[in-house]
């Protein structure tokens, strides 16, 4: 029962979330073994229980797809890689990099900075290794502070915008706190450029991409700042993992996961459980009897842990895979599929005939009238089980019980849903939901403001936020490779 375990996690990696909320910095510099840190999503989940809005849906859509088309394939030495696409005007204001941080509905973290706990938000982009913080004059977003004491000035560029000073950050893996100084590129807009209205904000570049100077998606010249944390050997393995608690919150863990963790907390529960009545049950026979349960069956080893997929794609940089197996109702509807995991999409995007299928094989669906075309309905009462497999494992996909899960992941209609169709002006519900997984023509149909020549994304899925749902994701750039794990 998948809608059941999900419930379950939630309970318990909730607590954890509370704590990492209100940590206070001790600031002693002691080795931490993993840095988790709370991330959310701004504005909130993308469908609640209004009925969905299909012209915000198709402007959010391109705005998803305008993010991949600004990367084409390029041979680099004997490789072939992802770099930026020449910008084709005003190179010294380089718009994209200030227009990145701040949007709605993009998931950030709160990363501590300074003598005081002073939390600037970093939007997560799994697209790029870039690590900068955005200072405009507009007076919106969340601005990094350079007045505080331990901000170290540095008027050296690492890009036409951007300056290279320093600071002190905190991190936590929920035992010990420990304060590392790094280096936090600041970039301005030109003083008469548009660019001053943007709002400021900070971003944490997450690609799997190497060191900076060798990514060719790299514009900073300066290290990504996981790469930073294992030069100061803070962190040991270069791998980081998002565990999402519902649509909007989850934790990201640098250099580490959550899974002993959520292991630790459903022993724990039905330690309890099992104990009640008993009255020679105490706190230490009861942690006593939980770590004898996880030394019997949580492995020792990340090795086990998670089901792995090694990168593979059309070019290197962004985190790619070939999908063995799509599964709908218990039968296996397509295999080897290329995918990109990419959280900031709201959407799983899939190709034109592997949308069809899905929908075709769901049953009582039907695509959306021009200019809404890329959506499908269905009926909202239909409840699929999609799932994914890798590494011989399925992975459930937005399936849904109903009751509890429905109420934390979205509205009427399951998580496939975005929202229920309205029939017409007078608000009344068609019985259709407006479904999660949508046709994308990426790489197809060039438009005045997307460009898709040689990007590569032709066939590409997007395996987007709902496909984090339920699931602990682990990334591990050393080895190259993707996990997976039920929760
Ligand atoms: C975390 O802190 C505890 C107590 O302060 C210490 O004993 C332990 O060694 C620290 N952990 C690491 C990994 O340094
Ligand atoms: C739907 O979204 C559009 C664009 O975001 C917005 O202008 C419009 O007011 C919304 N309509 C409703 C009924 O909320
Ligand atoms: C709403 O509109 C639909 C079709 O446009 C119609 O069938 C239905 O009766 C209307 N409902 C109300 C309450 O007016």
């Amino acid at each position: 029962m998948p809608g059941l375990e999900s419930h379950l996690v939630i309970r318990f990696l909730l607590p954890l979330f509370m704590i990492l909320g209100h940590l206070s910095l001790l600031g002693a510099t002691q080795l931490i073994t993993a840095a988790h840190l709370t991330i959310h999503r701004r504005g909130g989940a993308l469908a609640d229980r209004e009925p969905a809005n299909l012209t915000q849906l198709v402007d959010l859509l391109h705005d998803v797809e305008r993010r991949y088309s600004r990367v084409k394939r390029e041979v680099k030495g004997n490789k072939l890689v992802r770099s930026w696409r020449a910008r084709s005007t005003g190179a010294t204001n380089d718009e994209q990099l200030l227009a990145e941080p701040g949007k709605e509905g993009r998931w950030y973290t709160n990363l501590p900075v300074g003598p005081q706990p002073n939390t600037i938000e970093v939007d997560l982009d799994m697209l790029s290794p870039d690590f900068y913080t955005v200072q405009t004059t507009s007076g919106k977003g969340s601005q990094y502070n350079v007045f505080s004491e331990t901000h170290v000035p540095n008027d050296a560029r690492v890009h036409p915008l951007c300056k290279h000073p320093s600071d002190t950050i905190h991190l936590t893996d929920l035992k010990n706190t420990t304060s590392v100084t790094i280096s936090l590129p600041m970039c301005s807009p030109s003083r008469s450029s548009r660019a001053t209205l943007f709002k400021s904000g900070s971003v944490l570049g997450l690609s799997p991409s190497s060191s900076s100077s060798s990514s060719s998606l790299s514009r900073l010249d300066s290290p990504p700042l996981l790469q930073q944390l294992l030069s100061a050997e803070l962190l040991t393995d270069d791998i980081f993992s998002l565990t999402l608690l519902d649509s909007t919150s989850g934790i990201l863990s640098l250099g580490g996961t959550l899974a002993r963790q959520a292991e630790e907390a459903s022993t724990r529960t039905q330690v309890e459980m099992d104990s009640i009545g008993d009255p020679a049950a105490t706190t230490e026979t009861i942690s006593g009897k939980v770590n004898d349960r996880l030394a019997a069956t949580f492995p020792a080893d990340i090795e086990d842990q998670y089901r792995w997929a090694p990168i593979r794609g059309a070019a290197e940089g962004w985190w790619t895979t070939l999908l063995p197996g799509l599964w709908i109702n218990g039968l296996k509807m397509l295999k080897n599929q290329p995918v990109l995991l990419d959280i900031q999409s709201p959407f799983i995007l899939a190709p034109p005939l592997a949308a069809r299928r899905i929908y075709e094989s769901i049953g009582g669906c039907s695509r959306l009238a021009v200019p809404y075309d890329m959506f499908w309905k269905f009926p909202c009462l239909n409840r699929p089980k999609i799932m994914l497999e890798f590494g011989g494992w399925f992975f459930p996909l937005m399936s849904s019980q109903g009751g509890h899960d429905e109420a934390v992941w979205g509205p009427g209609g399951g998580r496939l849903s975005l929202g229920k169709l309205s029939m017409g002006g007078n608000g009344t519900s068609s019985g259709y939901c407006v479904g999660r997984v949508v046709e994308t023509r990426m790489g197809l149909q060039s438009r005045e403001d997307i460009d898709w020549e040689g990007s590569g994304l032709r066939d590409v899925w997007v395996l987007g936020e709902p496909a984090f749902w339920g699931v602990g994701v682990v990334f591990d750039r050393q080895r190259q490779r993707v996990g997976f794990r039920n929760y």
